[in-house]
């Protein structure tokens, strides 16, 4: 785009409407987009900024199989509780709609019979793979096989999560049912394709000579590997019933390919939106003057990429995207984000745990974006950027100012004296941050940006510290006007320069500062051109902290969390133990099993697993020697009623005689447990048959 652009649409993909949305999501593409579109709107730029629930495809179907309900109910479900997280997290969306919704159903069926009536398509009878149990065709997520580029033995028919690859099901190596796990067979349907190797030559010069320097290198790098490979048709429709029916005669029982109405999904939003706001929608879409952009994943990039800018190729009259900056993946304490294994940080939970502290978790994922690799959340660096950054520095300066302007000048911004050079340095290096800031956040280089931001704290901190007005108060009145009067334009800049990035706390911190009350309301853009923000004799409130300590209890409490999830998955993991061989009642009835009660507990001496019990059996007290070291105290136990088989033969174990056995088992989470005889007036000696 050479000259600047006239209107900003900018999309964040669409969250498949299957489950909440969690940290993954957040870091990747939702953060980094709204921090984006606040920007853009503070810069007083013509903002569309849009999304929606994802509620076609097969995980929702999916989804619905297993819990037992209709495709429907799992939507509505999802969209309510993700829509309402992120609202209350303060993504900016102007429109968040839903795909099931009817203004998108007709703007992806007119959108296909426009291509098809032109005759984009090219309409096969082929081969598709095809469940005979469940009677059902077997596309997307319903087929896993092995990918034939990198091997994975679990890829998905439309795309291999492995190595990021899309291909057609009938690709797939070894191909399963993912509904009834049979191998399918091969039935002939009927499908309309996008011929995408007639974009090729065009999708090359668009990105590869287009777009070589301006696209991050994780993007440029998987189109081009795309375009490298060769580009074949794909097909837009599927055998399904649940989705956006193919508006064509001898299409029955037909859907169009969720990746095909989805990013359409994008125009519907914007077009509800200008209804909604009585703007035209068109230009947003159609005029060359807008910017386009869309922010995702990287597993999406080839939708964006490739699919979805031929599909507008293809229509003919919308522009293509300006940019797409994808971002890597954010793991969880070291391990992949997983939604079936409750692997993650669930956005909807977080702001139940940690009402009020939206921006600690805004922050903490830009501060930590996966901008160019994977990277990994910890409990712990969450709580460490809290404590240590945003309590320590941010907060610590505003706190400063806020307090001592109440102490030394009842709240009031005071008149300055002659400014020193130390002054005119800090007032112009403070003019230099809205720009850098800005030029950070125009590259897509948004940690870059907030660092740029914590500068401004950083800065106002050293200040104070290195003019200590709290000494100059006793001795040099003047002097400490000044000080506190720059310090007050830091804190305003602050207020300011953080909106995109903490939205909650500028909101604060603009209270705290009393910015409704000034005459001329400071902007972005008035900090670079006259550093007095807030003048003399304004107000200034006594506002609350802006940030609060995050204890160790609390992450504790999240790690435990986890913790149980893992646990969980593993118990979900432990084959169940085949039967063993049949026994005879005469077999059993060897076995002599008695009530007993632990009375004493030892560790034996140098084993890190054995506990030296008595047990109180009724007929005696015996000692039994278990193995059970590990996952109890001997104090935790004393007491313990337990099941004993007592007539085991007697076995010395590191020179300690062991007289029978105590019966125990694994819980849930792996945990050992005793089988305790479930009768608490049981006594000791009571015979179990
Ligand atoms: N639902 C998809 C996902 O979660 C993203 C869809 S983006 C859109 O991976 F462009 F199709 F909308
Ligand atoms: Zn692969």
């Amino acid at each position: 785009m050479n000259q600047a652009p006239k209107r900003y649409t900018i999309t964040a993909a669409l969250p498949y409407t299957n489950g909440p949305v969690h940290i993954g999501h957040l870091a990747g593409v939702y953060v980094p987009a709204d921090i984006y579109a606040r920007y853009q709107r503070l810069q007083n730029r013509d903002v569309a900024f849009v999304c929606g629930s994802d509620e076609h495809g097969v995980p929702i179907t999916l989804k619905a199989k297993k819990e037992g309900i209709t495709p429907q109910e799992v939507v509505d479900k999802y969209h309510a509780i993700i829509k309402k997280s992120f609202e209350d997290f303060g993504i900016s969306f102007d429109n968040y709609s839903r795909t099931s919704a009817k203004i998108h159903h007709e703007t992806a069926s007119d959108f296909f019979k426009k291509l098809y009536d032109e005759g984009k398509f090219i309409e096969e009878v082929t081969q598709q793979l095809y469940d005979e149990e469940a009677h059902q065709f077997l596309a997307d997520r319903f087929v896993i096989g092995t990918c034939p580029k990198c091997g994975n033995e679990e890829s998905y028919g439309d795309q291999c999560e492995r190595c990021g690859t899309s291909h057609n099901a009938t690709d797939l190596i070894n191909p399963k049912s993912a509904i009834t796990g049979s191998k399918p067979i091969l039935k002939e349907t009927k499908h309309w394709f996008l011929p995408l190797d007639q974009y090729e030559s065009w999708l090359k010069s668009w990105i590869l000579d287009g777009h070589k320097d301006d696209w991050k290198s994780n993007v440029y790098g998987q189109c081009k590997s795309w375009i490298d490979d060769g580009l074949r048709p794909r097909a837009v429709t599927r055998d399904l019933d649940w989705g956006i029916p193919v508006p064509v005669k001898g299409a029955e029982g037909k859907v169009l390919y969720v990746w095909f109405d989805a990013p359409i999904g994008y125009i519907s939003a914007t077009k509800e939106w200008a209804q909604r706001v009585g703007k035209d929608w068109e230009p947003y879409w159609k005029d060359k003057n807008t910017k386009l952009l869309h922010f995702i994943g990287k597993d999406n990039i080839v939708f964006h990429c490739i699919i979805f800018p031929s599909m507008l190729k293809a229509e003919g009259s919308y522009i293509l995207p300006d940019n797409v900056p994808a971002n890597e993946f954010l793991n969880l304490e070291g391990n992949k984000i997983s939604t079936s294994k409750n692997w993650a940080v669930w956005l909807h939970e977080y702001l139940e745990e940690f009402p009020k502290q939206q921006d600690v978790l805004r922050y903490v994922l830009t501060a930590n974006a996966p901008e160019t690799k994977d990277n990994d959340f910890t409990w712990s660096d969450f709580q460490a950027r809290n404590n240590n950054e945003l309590v320590a520095i941010f907060g610590n300066f505003i706190n400063r100012v806020a307090v001592l302007s109440q102490k030394y000048y009842d709240g009031q911004v005071p008149q300055p004296g002659p400014f020193s050079e130390i002054d005119l340095k800090i007032l112009e290096e403070l003019k230099t941050f809205p720009n850098n800031i800005a030029h950070s956040i125009e590259k897509y280089r948004f940690r870059e940006a907030q660092a740029e931001l914590m500068n401004v704290a950083r800065l106002g901190n050293k200040y104070l510290a290195d003019e200590e007005p709290w000494k100059t108060i006793k001795t040099d009145t003047e002097r400490t006007q000044t000080v506190m009067y720059i310090a007050a334009q830091i804190a305003a800049a602050l207020a300011i320069l953080s909106e995109p990035f903490l939205p909650h706390t500028s909101k604060k911190l603009k209270e705290l500062l009393q910015f409704d009350m000034l005459k001329t309301v400071p902007s972005w853009n008035s900090i670079q051109k006259n550093f007095e923000l807030l003048p003399p004799q304004h107000h200034i409130g006594q506002g609350e902290l802006l940030f609060g300590k995050i204890e160790d209890a609390q992450i504790q409490q999240q790690l435990d969390k986890l913790e149980a999830s893992k646990k969980q998955n593993e118990a979900m993991n432990t084959p169940i133990a085949h039967q063993k061989e049949t026994i005879t009642y005469e077999d059993f009835s060897k076995l002599d099993l008695r009530v007993g009660t632990i009375v004493a507990a030892e560790k034996m001496p140098k084993a890190n697993k054995l506990l030296v019990l008595k047990v109180d059996t009724g007929l005696d007290v015996r000692t039994i020697v278990s193995g059970i070291a590990e996952s109890f105290s001997p104090e935790d136990i004393i007491g313990k009623k337990v099941t004993v088989l007592i007539n085991l033969a007697p076995r010395a174990l590191r020179g300690v005689e062991s007289e029978g056995m105590i019966l125990m088992t694994e819980n849930a989470e792996g945990k050992l447990v005793f089988v305790n005889p479930d009768a608490s007036g049981a006594e000791n000696g009571a015979v179990i048959s």
